[in-house]
């Protein structure tokens, strides 16, 4: 069934206006943060807002303040008339697609930092990058006040910190995860792996592979040292360029772990060439 166009708002008083509206009517509003470049991953995330809330609202904005220097802020892929058309048919009412202008108008110093859980893993490999995240999501849910907001595994540091913020800071809003989606071989559902080659994308599906084997053995009861170990030099063999982090964590602290006694979470960074891939499953949950 064809879906009614959604409404594209680029104001944070537009935003305001049209969910006030739903607000006042009693639908619940379901929201999904995205940078854009829809693939099969976001559109889980507003299928399962859709099917939870009246009104789903998609926001679409390339954040510059969670790319580093060096990264691929400027290269990041754009095409907002696919986006939309792709929200639309998954179920999004509505488009929050504001200019970068509207989101940090001049003058703006304000930023929101989400302590020790923000400064491991992707936190050191990337610095600042939570910041940017936690100040642009912090900004979109008291923009936006929807019921809950939508965010995958495949982001799972990310999805603590997110948790962790809207604790910390009494944002009234329910923050639900969606598993991640995956190739049929595999490769986490990123908005990165077009910049893999050919054979880059060859490479890529073993870090999934390696991932779910050593977390069948650590539940299975295999030292995780051993394991890690084992992990770091198949990725090496199958041909990844280099490992940022190969580790199993505690999965609500990050905080390392040498047994699984507690509920853990594998989570890796590699780079093929200049593309970096994150992926993470559950320990004895198979791949989340
Ligand atoms: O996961 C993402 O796409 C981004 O980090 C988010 C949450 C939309 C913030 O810019």
């Amino acid at each position: 069934m064809t879906q009614p166009a959604p409404e594209i708002v680029r104001s944070i008083i537009a935003l305001r206006r049209n969910l006030a509206v739903w607000r006042a009517s009693g639908e619940g509003i379901g929201l999904v943060p995205t940078m854009g470049a829809l693939h099969d991953g976001h559109l889980a995330l507003i299928r399962a807002a859709a099917a939870r809330h009246r009104r789903v609202a998609v926001t679409i904005f390339v954040n510059p303040t969670q790319f580093g220097p060096r990264e691929d802020f400027s290269a990041y892929p754009r095409n907002e008339a696919d986006d939309v058309a792709k929200a639309a048919a998954a179920g999004a009412a509505l488009i929050f697609a504001p200019a970068v202008e509207e989101m940090y108008r001049p003058g703006f110093e304000t930023a929101v930092n989400v302590g020790g859980l923000a400064t491991v893993l992707e936190g050191a490999s990337r610095p600042g990058h939570f910041d940017g995240v936690a100040t642009i999501v912090t900004k979109l849910l008291l923009q936006a006040l929807p019921d809950s907001a939508y965010f995958g595994e495949k982001d799972y540091q990310q999805l603590l910190v997110i948790r962790r913020l809207v604790r910390d800071l009494d944002i009234p809003v329910a923050i639900a995860a969606v598993p991640t989606v995956r190739e049929a071989d595999g490769l986490a559902l990123s908005s990165r792996n077009v910049y893999l080659s050919p054979e880059q994308r060859r490479i890529a599906p073993a870090l999934s592979r390696v991932l779910a084997t050593v977390a069948d053995r650590v539940a299975g009861g295999a030292a995780v040292d051993e394991q890690l170990a084992w992990g770091e030099a198949q990725l090496r063999m199958a041909g990844f360029d280099a490992i940022d982090y190969f580790t199993v964590r505690d999965a609500e602290s990050l905080e390392p772990v040498e047994t699984t006694v507690r509920s853990a979470r594998i989570l890796a960074a590699v780079r093929l060439g200049t593309t970096r891939l994150i992926d993470n499953v559950a320990v004895g949950g198979g791949q989340g």
